[in-house]
């Protein structure tokens, strides 16, 4: 397994789980077993991100274009997600997990939100990791809404246009109150971002992964943290000062160790 430092961890890791469809697919099954296959890898990763002792995880399950999918694909993910909520819920509480949702989570069904709106309240006072599920969730919504809100309090004259900064912007958003994303990992092969936190990504590590995610495992976690932990983030600064100023090295960037 590849080897993770400890003390240089990412604190916030977003995942874009994809190729349920494919992995079904390659085993001439339908669609919603790849997802139920999805479902147990996000289990393995809860629990090996709740291990590695990660203080944020933010998984993309369903986007806001997700819902013009066939019915029978959306309806088979909703019960799933509820499935998931319901067998994970002793887990989630026994293991200090805060479970938080966002995206337009008014367009679940009745029938998730009775399991999601509960958990959510009960797990409110954990602190050893949040898990955010991304549902209903669109990135470019969420900045036309943080938008809306700054605008409306324009308009009612509570602040004044140069009061729409991007730290004000940044506040009207649930996906960063747990900081920017370090990490954003994607599965399935294809090299894009799907509408994923938009905003928070601006300085963000991207990791791809050909892997599928229902075979997604621990050790592919740790291979995107070490990726992660041998990169110099500089958010367009210059690179980091050399640790041994006498020793002649190549002018080239830092290698932070792992
Ligand atoms: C990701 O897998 C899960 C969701 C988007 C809900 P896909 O269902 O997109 O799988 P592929 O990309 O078609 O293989
Ligand atoms: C992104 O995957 C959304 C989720 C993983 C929930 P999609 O399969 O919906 O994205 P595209 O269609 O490949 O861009
Ligand atoms: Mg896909």
């Amino acid at each position: 397994m590849p080897l993770v430092e400890a003390r240089n961890l990412p604190a916030h890791v977003g995942i874009i789980m994809d190729g349920n469809g494919r992995w079904a697919q390659q085993r001439g099954k339908g669609r919603a077993l790849g997802h139920r296959e999805g479902a147990a890898a996000v289990r393995r990763t809860v629990r090996a991100a709740r291990r590695l002792g990660l203080r944020a995880l933010t998984l993309y399950a369903f986007s806001e274009q997700n819902w013009a999918r066939p019915e029978e694909e959306v309806d088979a993910l909703m019960e799933l997600l509820r499935d998931f909520l319901l067998t994970e819920r002793g887990e989630i509480l026994g293991n200090g997990i805060r479970l938080n949702a966002i995206g337009n989570l008014g367009r679940l069904p009745g029938l998730v939100r009775a399991v999601l709106d509960p958990l959510r309240r009960e797990s409110e006072g954990n602190e050893q990791m949040t898990l955010t599920l991304a549902l209903s969730y669109g990135g470019r919504e969420e900045i036309a809404h943080a938008a809306r809100v700054l605008a409306g309090e324009a308009a009612a004259g509570r602040i004044d246009l140069d009061d729409i900064t991007p730290d004000a912007l940044r506040a009207q958003m649930p996906s960063l109150t747990v900081g920017d994303p370090d990490l954003v990992i994607r599965t399935g092969g294809e090299r894009r971002i799907s509408n994923f936190l938009l905003y928070g990504l601006a300085y963000a590590e991207l990791y791809f992964a050909d892997v599928l995610w229902p075979d997604f495992a621990e050790a592919d976690l740790h291979a995107a943290i070490a990726s992660y932990q041998r990169r110099e983030r500089r958010f367009g600064l210059v690179p980091a000062p050399r640790e041994e100023p006498s020793e002649r090295r190549p002018a080239s960037i830092t290698r932070i160790a792992i």
